[in-house]
């Protein structure tokens, strides 16, 4: 028996920059190439924006799409929720230069920061801000520009990640099944060190010292975040199923964060859902981390994959460590 959705995704609006920087760049300037690039990872090319690309504007364009799905204006928007590590400005939210360039006069617009999972965790936001009776059109986004954040140097990094955006309008379940069945959020914070970036916050604020030794750019313990995304995110799957009341043979499709192929497999053998039910575009955006689900999404619904009361199972993992996984029935 299937809980009873109180919240739905009823519009999904994506966005990525027009550069398209392929595999073969890195092989100009670092010890890499194409060939281990696509082995160990599956990536073949990803999006960097160029420098008047913004988040925000990112961001609108994404937004705008979703709010046409929904069938909305932005003056009827009550909450903008924005996960991402890469705000245009240390200050204010970006949310809050977004809802100006919406024109989203009603909304209560921030940002969270939980690094991947941003976007999962803008969307228990949205539905807990529904339950509450707080809002009723909420607009819950995950975008990044990571190629801001990336040691273009550091050729164990600089190959993964990408920018975009994805956004999507939270309304009221319409009471016929479609919706959320369940999210599961989670964090463990003692394995911080595992994936951040040391310098320019407020424990280490942006000086020539930070600049000189890079560390204002992303480290990450690829190894060890490799396993830990596996187990978590498989463990992560099991739970959202069993809160939703549904069996891995009900889903239709597994959307995971793209960050790796071999992640990505993983993940579904462990969740016993076959690569045949796997949305995979890790391949064209790279890792995009908060927007990477919303975008494979927006393909899988392009390409068919996805139709009305398709029963969708996401998940992700992150800086943090922070994951989160949902059962959607579309
Ligand atoms: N080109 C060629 N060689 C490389 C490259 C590269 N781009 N990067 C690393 N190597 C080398 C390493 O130096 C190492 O060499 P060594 O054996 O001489 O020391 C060798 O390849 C193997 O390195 P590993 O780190 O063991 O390679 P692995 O198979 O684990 O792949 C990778 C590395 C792709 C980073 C993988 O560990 C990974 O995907 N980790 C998880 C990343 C992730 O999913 N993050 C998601 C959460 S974070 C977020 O989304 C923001």
């Amino acid at each position: 028996m299937s809980a009873q959705p109180i919240a739905a995704i009823t519009g999904l609006g994506t966005s990525v920059p027009s550069r398209v920087v392929p595999n073969s760049e890195f092989e100009k300037y670092l010890e890499t190439s194409d060939q281990w690039i696509v082995e160990r990872t599956g990536i073949r090319e990803r999006r960097i924006a160029g420098p008047g690309e913004t988040l925000a504007g990112l961001c609108r364009e994404a937004s705008e799409r979703a709010l046409q799905g929904a069938g909305l204006s932005a003056e009827q928007l009550d909450a903008i929720v924005l996960g991402t590590v890469t705000a245009d400005r240390r200050l204010p939210a970006t949310a809050c230069d977004l809802q100006a360039l919406l024109g989203a006069k009603r909304a209560a617009a921030f940002d969270i920061n939980a690094a991947c999972p941003g976007w999962i965790f803008s969307l228990a936001v949205a539905e807990g801000l529904i339950a509450s009776k707080r809002a009723t059109n909420i607009l819950a986004i995950g975008a990044e520009k990571l190629s801001t954040i990336t040691d273009w140097n550091d050729r164990s990094t600089a190959v993964l990640f990408g920018d975009g955006a994805g956004a999507c309008i939270v309304q009221p379940a319409p009471g016929d099944g479609r919706g959320i069945l369940s999210i599961i959020l989670g964090s463990d914070g003692k394995l911080a060190d595992l994936l951040y970036i040391k310098g320019g916050g407020s424990a280490d604020p942006i000086s020539a010292k930070v600049v000189e030794e890079r560390s204002h750019f992303i480290r990450m313990a690829g190894r060890e975040v490799f396993k830990a995304a596996v187990h978590t995110m498989a463990k992560a799957c099991e739970q959202a199923m069993e809160k939703a009341g549904v069996t891995a043979e009900q889903v239709d499709l597994l959307i995971p964060h793209q960050a790796n192929l071999r992640i990505i497999e993983a993940t579904a053998k462990h969740a016993q859902v076959p690569m045949s039910k796997v949305m995979v575009n890790v391949e064209r955006y790279g890792n995009t981390s908060a927007a990477s689900i919303q975008l494979a999404i927006d393909q899988a619904v392009q390409e068919g994959r996805i139709r009305e009361g398709s029963l969708l199972l996401l998940v992700t993992f992150g800086a943090g460590f922070t994951w989160g996984s949902a059962v959607v029935r579309w």
